[in-house]
């Protein structure tokens, strides 16, 4: 059984088959370094899986596929720092899953940042015993982790025997589609007992060569004072630690404390990993001093990233549960680390750890909370932008190709054939052709600035980016003499389905809508951009990229005659010929099949295509109602000459809505803000969508191999962007709330322009506070009417009620 209320989560009972659900969702992290919420005895089985993962290590291992040779980059899963087996006098090692329990409770304290696992049990001889474990990943200290565990035999004396190891034999097994490929990214270097409850393990990514030190230190207390035992060295190859060997009275508690450190060779500030790691363990307090410091960051941290739902409880927890992994996953502690947004968080390893265009979702929560942060993940694509310069000129275009899948350096890590496990069937995966991923990253930039008003980053990394992926649009836009108009050939949309014309020879499908129409977006942005950069900086820039006048006129050309297919009747078509495509048998596809998002599997299992139909994996035309306004859409429309009117909205979203099977957590976000505006109770049924994602494992067991990152921070951009109608745009920052009354107070905190902002919107009304300090004042409006908000004031308007 599980709850969602305040600021925890709670699992009632031992539940062998959803144990990997929980290991994910429990997963203690601190963006630099996280841990799965895994059993501390347990070892990666059938149930369980262990893993602890570090932000933006990869190795990429080769094998061969169908006489292909195949390379995979992959999040390095490391050494388990929590390995600590229980056993009792001579009795068998403690398994969950084969004693008698009287109580079995986990729970994850998302104000606290620990996970608590309690549970009692009676063994064969009748004795009870009751064990607790708390453990972190520290969030001031990112390179330490720590488990406590305290047990009391309740009604028996005797012997506790408690195992802390450190073991190195680790490998990448967490995804069972992955299983026939290489999973051994790491080689041991060292493994090594240090001194009394001291032990030390040190490996390297075979291929990426980089050195990874892992180091445990095992103490036990009694009464807070540390207890004298004896310590049985274990050294069983790559396995190193202490057997220690406890005197349990009954009705006395006796506590063990694992602290653990882990560097790499990619930190910075150290000589080398395995001296970092032993210098920093011989230092670390014990568990209640690290833990009183943790909470503090903590504490920080939510002060920053509040949210509030005044009449639902479960929601606001999953919420904050949402925001929690987001924060384990890029944090303070992410800076400086040259690490990216990897979709599926440090949670798992589906997708390998890679990088996607998920920070589309991301971004927004962060840049109005922590912006710093969002800085550090633009920087992440900066340091990049040569491979992304390498990959279009090896595509014998200009500017900058950002890859559709990413790790270590920025060059494309997509598969190029995956396995479909319904049919068992290998196939060849064109997804890398999704060229809109330099169109997020752009569109985070723009937004960044609008945030932030961050004019550093802005004119020198940012302008860069922004005027190389323009450049690439360009260069990618094909002029086509019989339509009088620029296409963009060859690509793939967001919706992944749709990776070629049915039967054609080569993959790729013209004309994406949401492609063409982001790449005018670009192209218009850059060349305000190029207006608006300091003259020496313009000049530098131009110069540097060898851009001139003729090349800027084109783009403008571009944003005046870029093609956007229509349907005969008006319809904005996904891409050129969609409409020629098959209806599907919706109704008889989900008669059939109980489960039917991933239909692109069901029907190749079956012999079909989904190239052939009009069915979406996720929203690809509505894209781009989530990302512009609608009349900055009718204005870029109006501009290439298509007479386009917002009041089609509500057919478009009608249309393209009953044609997607939401194969993708990306799909309810973006659905549920684009009907924000339109159908209010239809939107609130896939915010609801977007916020069971991970706790209600809608894809189907896929949250076992990972957090779906951009569904759960997307979630708060939907409440932030949509229902209380965040934006930030020119210097102003605009409130356009859409919140249901019945649904009670919404309240949250944010940052604009340096002021901490709290916004509260309850009773018909929005109110704004800052908090005190010296900024500028800023400028507030909400549905026509204005304001000026200087430090520590507050202002007030009035919501109207949501149209009907
Ligand atoms: C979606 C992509 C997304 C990726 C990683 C896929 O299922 O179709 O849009 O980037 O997952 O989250």
């Amino acid at each position: 059984m599980s709850a969602w209320s305040g600021w925890s989560t709670e699992y009632e009972g031992y539940d062998a088959g959803h144990e990997r659900l929980r290991e994910t969702l429990c997963t203690v992290g601190n963006g630099y370094f996280a841990t799965r919420g895994s059993a501390p005895e347990s070892v990666a089985d059938a149930v369980h899986y262990p893993g602890t993962y570090v932000a933006g290590l990869y190795n990429a291992a080769t094998d061969v596929v169908d006489g292909h040779v195949v390379a995979n980059e992959s999040m390095v899963n490391l050494p388990d720092w929590l390995a600590t087996g229980l056993r009792w006098d001579d009795g068998p090692w403690f398994d969950a899953g084969a004693v008698e329990l009287t109580h079995y409770r986990q729970q994850l304290d998302l104000r606290l940042g620990v996970l608590v696992r309690d549970l009692g049990f009676r063994d064969a001889a009748g004795h009870s015993t009751r064990v607790v474990q708390r453990r972190f990943a520290h969030m001031e200290f990112e390179h330490v982790g720590a488990l406590q565990t305290t047990v009391l035999a309740q009604d028996w004396s005797g012997t506790l025997t408690l195992r802390s190891v450190l073991d190195g034999e680790t490998a990448n097994a967490g995804v069972a589609r992955y299983r026939e490929l290489s999973g051994k990214h790491l080689r041991v270097e060292r493994a090594e007992v240090l001194g009394e409850g001291t032990a030390l393990v040190e490996t390297e990514t075979v291929q990426s060569r980089v050195r990874i030190a892992q180091a445990i230190r095992t103490r036990a207390l009694r009464d807070g004072a540390e207890l004298p035992c004896t310590y049985r060295a274990v050294a069983e190859g790559a396995c190193v630690g202490h057997e220690l060997l406890l005197p349990l009275e009954a009705g006395r508690p006796v506590t063990v404390e694992k602290t653990a450190t882990l560097f790499t060779g990619r930190d910075p500030a150290i000589v080398a990993p395995a001296e970092a790691a032993t210098d920093w363990l011989a230092r670390l307090d014990g568990f209640d001093v690290l833990l009183g410091r943790h909470a503090r960051t903590w504490r920080q941290l939510w002060e920053r990233c509040r949210v509030d739902l005044g009449g639902d409880d479960e929601a606001a927890s999953v919420l904050r549960l949402h925001l929690f992994h987001l924060l384990q996953t890029v944090s303070p502690n992410t800076i400086g680390l040259d690490a990216g947004v990897p979709a599926r968080g440090l949670h798992g390893e589906a997708y390998r750890g890679h990088v996607f265009w998920d920070e589309l979702f991301v971004l927004p929560a962060l840049t109005t909370r922590l912006p710093h942060v969002a800085r550090s993940l633009l920087e992440y694509r900066y340091r990049r932008l040569h491979a992304a310069r390498w990959a279009a000129r090896d595509a014998g275009l200009r500017g900058a190709m950002f890859p559709w899948q990413s790790g270590a350096d920025g060059t494309e890590t997509s598969q190029r054939l995956h396995l479909n496990p319904d049919s068992g069937h290998w196939l060849s995966d064109a997804t890398h052709l999704q060229r809109h991923v330099g169109l997020a990253v752009a569109y985070n930039i723009w937004q960044y600035y609008q945030a932030t008003g961050d004019r550093e980053f802005a004119v020198r990394h940012g302008s860069e980016m922004f005027l190389e992926i323009a450049r690439f649009f360009g260069s990618l836009a094909e002029y086509d003499h019989a339509l009088d108009r620029y296409r963009l050939r060859g690509v793939v949309g967001p919706d992944e389905f749709h990776t070629r014309y049915p039967d054609a020879a080569e993959p790729g499908i013209d004309d994406n809508a949401y492609t063409n129409v982001m790449a005018v977006w670009v192209l218009e942005r850059a060349r305000t951009l190029l207006r608006l950069l300091p003259a020496a900086r313009r000049e530098e820039l131009t110069e540097a990229l060898g851009l001139g006048v003729e090349e800027v006129d084109r783009w403008g050309h571009i944003t005046q005659r870029m093609f956007v297919p229509f349907h005969d009747d008006g319809m904005i078509s996904q891409f050129a010929g969609y409409e020629q495509l098959h209806e599907l048998d919706w109704a008889g596809l989900r008669a059939r099949h109980p489960d039917i998002r991933r239909l692109d599997r069901i029907l190749e299992a079956e012999g079909d295509d989904v190239n052939r139909y009009k069915a979406s994996k996720q929203a690809d035309v509505l894209m781009l109602f989530y990302l512009l306004s609608a009349s900055e859409l009718r204005g870029l429309l109006g501009r290439l000459g298509y007479a386009w009117d917002p009041a089609a909205i509500p057919q478009v979203v009608d249309y393209y809505l009953a044609r997607t099977s939401h194969g993708s957590t990306l799909s309810a976000v973006v659905h549920a803000s684009v009907l924000a505006r339109a159908h209010r109770e239809d939107a609130l049924e896939y915010f609801v969508e977007a916020l069971r994602s991970d706790v209600a494992d809608v894809q189907g067991g896929t949250t076992a191999e990972g957090v779906h990152l951009a569904a759960m921070a997307g979630s708060l951009d939907v409440l932030q962007r949509c229902f209380a109608g965040v934006e930030t745009r020119g210097d102003v920052l605009y409130l356009n709330p859409y919140w249901p009354v019945e649904l009670g107070r919404l309240e949250f905190s944010m940052t604009y322009r340096e002021h901490a902002l709290s916004v509260e919107i309850a009773d018909h009304r929005v109110r704004v506070s800052a908090g005190p300090g010296g900024h500028a004042p800023i400028r507030v409006r909400c549905r026509g009417a204005s304001a000026v908000l200087p430090p520590g004031g507050q202002v007030a308007f009035p919501t109207h009620a949501a149209p009907p």
